[in-house]
């Protein structure tokens, strides 16, 4: 860990370079109550200052303090909130209100932990609402933050993992300075925001001779990202029976699961048991049997290789007793019913032609 006077460096040229070109008149800044900016603070956190400010405005106009947003109606605040989203932050802060009321006598809690216990407030937020209001010594990490402390220290590690985030916040913790905390949290929320961006600004940056990311180039690999989950790999062998006069045979999948509810050609567990299968299930005797060329086809989690075996098949001439039309059909294109059928058999049957009238 860093010793004080890199935490000095960092933070002084932070505070130097938010003097000249920070935001300093966003409209809960000019009177930072724990109230303006406990609600600035969470309109903030899905959505970006320029769509917040007329939203913030209007709030604090209706709802002047926690006592009115707590006497409020649930369909009152919400109204006001209309258009923001992630309405859900709007009933924790109604609720948190009337906790604040009962609890705390109408006033904000002014230390970590009992923010911390009233609904929709995290530990980034309650160190932002002490920070800003109070000038409090307190570490905050919204997303901004972390790609700065990221990058400045080449974390490369993926902030979901409770490890990177301890790490993290250790960081956030170190390079607090020990005055003008409130200047300093605005000035690495604006430098993550304005140039610490995903696409960093690195020539105007004032703490890039410290980067360690930028030292190494790997900006772009600071904050590290959720490893892709490896997909799963499945072998599946699909059955195209198909009538002289060019229809093919589709069963309705069951209703959960992959392709749950369409269409699809059935699978097979192996080539060898193509003919096997139309006589038992189709009662349809097969002529001629083709391999087709194999086809990919990805889904979120798995990586299917698709191997058609294509049958040429005729009826025996007795009917199949089993066969329950909702669930099963022969389907000849366009004369057939338009049917919702999974990706692939689409695919196949615009890659083989495969209704095409045998001769
Ligand atoms: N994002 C979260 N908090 C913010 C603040 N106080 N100013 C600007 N952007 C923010």
């Amino acid at each position: 860990m860093s010793n004080s006077k890199t935490a000095d460096t960092f933070a002084s040229r932070l505070l130097s370079w938010y003097e000249e070109n920070g935001r300093k008149d966003l409209p809960w800044q000019t009177d930072p109550t724990p109230y303006r900016v406990w609600v600035s603070e969470i309109m903030l956190q899905q959505t970006q200052v320029g769509t917040v400010i007329p939203y913030f405005n209007d709030f604090v106009k209706q709802f002047s303090d926690v006592a009115t947003l707590a006497a409020s109606t649930q369909d009152q605040v919400l109204r006001h909130w209309s258009g923001l989203g992630y309405y859900a932050r709007a009933r924790n802060l109604h609720a948190a209100a009337k906790q604040v009321m009962e609890e705390h006598d109408g006033e904000l809690p002014d230390s970590l932990d009992r923010l911390m216990q009233l609904p929709g407030i995290g530990r980034s937020t309650a160190g932002a609402i002490l920070a800003l209001s109070h000038g409090q010594r307190c570490a905050i990490l919204d997303g901004n933050v972390k790609r700065v402390l990221a990058r400045y220290h080449e974390c490369d590690g993926w902030p979901g993992k409770s490890a990177v985030l301890r790490k993290l916040w250790a960081l956030a913790e170190q390079h607090l300075p020990d005055r003008d905390v409130s200047l300093y949290t605005q000035a690495i929320m604006d430098l993550g925001a304005t140039v610490c961006r995903r696409r960093p600004d690195c020539a105007v940056c004032p703490v890039a001779t410290g980067c360690q990311a930028r030292a190494s180039g790997r900006q772009f690999a600071c904050p590290g990202r959720k490893s892709a989950r490896k997909k799963e790999r499945r072998d599946v062998i699909m059955l195209i029976a198909r009538l002289p006069d060019g229809s093919v045979y589709l069963e309705r999948r069951p209703p959960r699961g992959i392709w749950g509810g369409l269409w699809s050609f059935p699978e097979i567990d192996r080539p060898s048991e193509a003919a096997n299968w139309c006589q038992d299930r189709l009662s349809c005797r097969a002529e001629h049997s083709q391999e087709l060329e194999k086809i990919k086809h990805s889904l979120t989690h798995i990586e299917m290789n698709i191997r058609p075996i294509l049958l040429d098949v005729v009826p025996t001439g007795v009917a199949d007793a089993v066969m329950d039309e909702r669930q099963k059909v022969w389907y000849n294109g366009a004369s057939s019913q338009p049917l919702g059928m999974a990706a692939p058999v689409g695919k196949l049957m615009e890659k083989y032609a495969i209704y095409k009238e045998r001769h």
